[in-house]
């Protein structure tokens, strides 16, 4: 369908930089789209209209024009563009995060929150990510004994962690129990991400992108990729079925969904089968291991950068933990400066920097300027996460600001919006920060941190991958000599 931006002469349309013949404004996105895009908004202003060949394209960069978008006229704008990227690997758009607005989406959404990732379920799965937090601090402790004074790749340690836990509380089994290998596991999980891009040549120029296709290998790669992830959903899901299996005392998430499909209760809009629970098993992976190991990994790679706040984080978790061995999430609510240190490593690094792609519904304005039905927004949260007008030096890394300030991340505040806010908000927002605090927590408290030997704190690399993926890693790992404190 053409959605082509109407050239009606009495519309007063948002700005938009000059567009080229044929693709229009896309060779201004760049490797990293959230930059590029900030810096043509400190020209262009808070709402930009882009042409993607024949899709409309919004981008908000400031809390004002994010909070009218998300808040005010967040019902006109929740719904989905079909990304083709998403199409295959969702089934057909079957799961939560890439379903178009309407009743599927309300009711899969309403699963999830209230089923699955409810505070009470992710209290239920606590045991799991302590056992799964005591693997990587050991298997940290064996680096530090057996290589004294040796960097550990603490990318490779955190990515560890997450996939464990989102493995264990999805299939109720661990990685090791399975013939599937942890890194071809990783790797898949990559490259899903990357075939699922929202500002990519292939969505928008099916005959330009026919070429970047062929030459990229991207739908080969997708089918591929579609192909592996649907055997291994499927597999796990049909041992789930198998009557004679030996099951844990506490349900996994296969096996409330499966629950929910025998019973088909609670579900208006249509019968849910396997391939539902695969699209939401795909949405866990995507949306749960990569995002938090992130976040975690820019959370670290700052404190490297400034030991004088990683000393202050280091004496507030083991004055309050003493010598009890571990941080438990009971503990987590006593760590005041370490959850200033989570905001600010969500304000300057947010996993995704452009939240997920919204598509208009019907007709609205935001600051005066016209959206139509069936434009695709991008919220540049990344960008007002660094907004000069908002935050003083906003490039630093200052857990302080946020001592006296109300300024929260949970969808209220719009100059901080790493979940996203409104209807589409990250219905795993619990589930991500606890982990994000007690991972955090447990690694300052059980070592000490330096930086591999000759690196000083501004050698260390903090720039950002490139590439199409969905979230926002660090290009390169992050590596960092860990020294077993005495306490723990
Ligand atoms: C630090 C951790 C996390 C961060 C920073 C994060 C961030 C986000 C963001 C930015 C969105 C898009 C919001 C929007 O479009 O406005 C999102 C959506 C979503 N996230 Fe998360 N997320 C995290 C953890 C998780 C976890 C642990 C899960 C589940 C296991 C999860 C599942 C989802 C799903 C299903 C959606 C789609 C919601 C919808 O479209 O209705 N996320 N997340």
């Amino acid at each position: 369908m053409k959605r082509r931006i109407s050239k009606k002469p009495n519309k007063n349309l948002p700005p938009s930089p000059p567009k080229l013949p044929l693709i229009g404004n896309l060779h201004q996105f760049g490797s990293l789209p959230h930059q590029s895009l900030w810096e043509l908004s400190k020209k262009y202003g808070p709402v930009m209209l882009f042409q993607l060949r024949n899709v409309p394209a919004v981008v908000i960069s400031s809390a004002e024009a994010a909070k009218e978008v998300l808040k005010v006229h967040d019902l006109e704008s929740c719904s989905r563009p079909p990304l083709h990227g998403a199409r295959k690997l969702t089934y057909n758009y079957l799961d939560v995060a890439f379903s178009p607005y309407g009743e599927y989406w309300r009711e899969i959404r309403k699963i999830c929150v209230v089923e699955l990732f409810s505070m009470k379920r992710v209290q239920s799965f606590e045991s799991i990510r302590e056992e799964e937090i005591t693997n990587m601090i050991n298997s940290i402790s064996r680096h530090s004994l057996s290589s004294p004074n040796s960097p550990v790749d603490l990318t490779e340690k955190l990515f560890a962690f997450t996939a464990s836990f989102i493995f264990r509380i999805a299939f109720g089994t661990s990685f090791e129990g399975t013939d599937f290998n942890r890194n071809k596991f990783y790797e898949l999980v990559h490259a899903a991400e990357a075939t699922m891009g929202g500002f990519c040549a292939a969505e928008y120029f099916p005959y330009v992108g026919w070429i970047v296709d062929w030459l990229s290998g991207l739908n080969r790669r997708r089918e591929k990729v579609f192909h592996q992830l649907d055997s291994f959903f499927q597999k796990v899901v049909d041992e789930h079925l198998n009557p004679g299996r030996t099951k844990s005392q506490q349900d996994d998430i296969i096996d409330v969904l499966l629950k929910i499909i025998k019973e088909q209760s609670g579900f208006g809009a249509a019968m849910l089968t396997e391939k539902n629970i695969k699209a939401v098993l795909l949405n866990m992976f995507l949306g749960g291991v990569d995002t938090s190991a992130i976040t975690m990994i820019w959370g670290m790679a700052e404190l490297a950068k400034k030991p004088s706040v990683m000393k202050k984080a280091q004496e507030e978790v083991r004055n309050i933990i003493g010598n009890k061995g571990s941080v438990t999430l009971n503990d987590i609510d006593k760590l005041q400066y370490l959850k200033l240190i989570v905001k600010e490593t969500f304000r300057l690094h947010p996993a995704g920097p452009l939240l997920l792609p919204r598509e208009s519904i019907s007709r609205f304005e935001v600051n005066g300027y016209e959206i139509e039905p069936k434009t695709l927004i991008q919220v540049n949260v990344w960008g007002i996460g660094r907004d000069p007008k908002i935050w003083t030096d906003p490039d630093e890394f200052i857990p302080e600001r946020f001592m006296d300030s109300a300024i929260d991340f949970k969808g209220q505040h719009f100059e901080l919006l790493p979940f996203g806010s409104g209807r589409r908000i990250c219905p795993g927002i619990y589930m991500g920060t606890t982990t994000v605090e007690l991972g955090l927590a447990n690694l300052l408290y059980s070592f000490d941190w330096k930086l591999p030997d000759g690196m000083k704190e501004e050698d260390l690399n903090m720039e950002e991958s490139a590439g199409l993926s969905l979230s926002l890693s660090k290009r390169t790992p992050l590596e960092l000599v860990p020294k077993k404190h005495l306490f723990a």
